[in-house]
């Protein structure tokens, strides 16, 4: 997996409209109308855009051989026709868990709280991509988490994020901001130059 950077900017452009944004622990997040993921490093200076998060994809962590060969012929892309709906979750767990051993963390992860077994079970229903923030400066989660899926699979979604917030792992999670949204792609991009043929007038 390489590192890939990504911008999450919320205002009011891009296709993703909000449905919800709800503070599940600590902090609230300033509402917004609009989602734009990009696949670069961006700092926003529109007047409209409210808020930039930022992350990158990394090495897996606490995978194992098994579990990512499990992964990997599960896992669908993102970006499929019908996942209308999506999740972004931006995660921060707090100085107890990152003061932990790698190993004691993975304990928690897998062998108490089973993410990736139960995770499992929910692909290839979900899409996913974890997004690392917890070591570029300045942002104020550790995880942005992306999930898509169609509007089929939303009470596997529920079931699947209900099941996770009471495992031993999210006794660790201090901030989550859990934000719904719906594709709503405008059929003419309001950015985008129209296209006359001139040929045509
Ligand atoms: C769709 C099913 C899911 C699967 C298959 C899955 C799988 C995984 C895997 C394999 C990792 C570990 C990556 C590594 O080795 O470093 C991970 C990490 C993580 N997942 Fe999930 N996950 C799922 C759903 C969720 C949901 C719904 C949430 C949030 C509500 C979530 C939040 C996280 C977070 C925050 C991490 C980072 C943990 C850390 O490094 O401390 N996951 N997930």
């Amino acid at each position: 997996m390489s590192n890939e950077m990504y911008s999450f900017i919320g205002g009011s452009t891009g296709p993703w409209k909000i449905v919800s944004i709800n503070s599940v622990t600590g902090k609230a997040m300033e509402p917004i109308d609009r989602l734009e993921i990009v696949n670069e490093f961006i700092t926003s200076s529109k007047a409209e855009t409210k808020w930039v998060l930022h992350g990158t994809t990394s090495n897996l962590r606490y995978t194992t051989r098994q579990e990512k060969e499990q992964l990997d012929a599960k896992s669908p892309p993102l970006g499929r026709k019908g996942d209308t709906c999506a999740a972004l979750i931006p995660i921060k767990k707090s100085k107890a868990w990152w003061e932990l051993a790698q190993d004691e963390r993975r304990t928690i992860f897998e062998a108490q709280s089973e993410h990736i077994k139960i995770g499992l079970k929910y692909l290839p229903a979900i899409a996913r991509r974890l997004h690392h923030s917890h070591d570029l400066v300045g942002e104020p989660f550790d995880f942005l988490t992306w999930f898509e899926y169609s509007p089929a699979h939303s009470d596997e979604f529920e079931e699947l994020v209900s099941i996770l917030r009471k495992s031993p792992e999210w006794k660790y999670v201090d901030r989550e901001v859990d934000i719904r949204l719906v594709l709503d792609k405008p059929s003419i991009d309001p950015n985008q130059p129209i296209k006359v043929n001139i040929k045509s007038l």
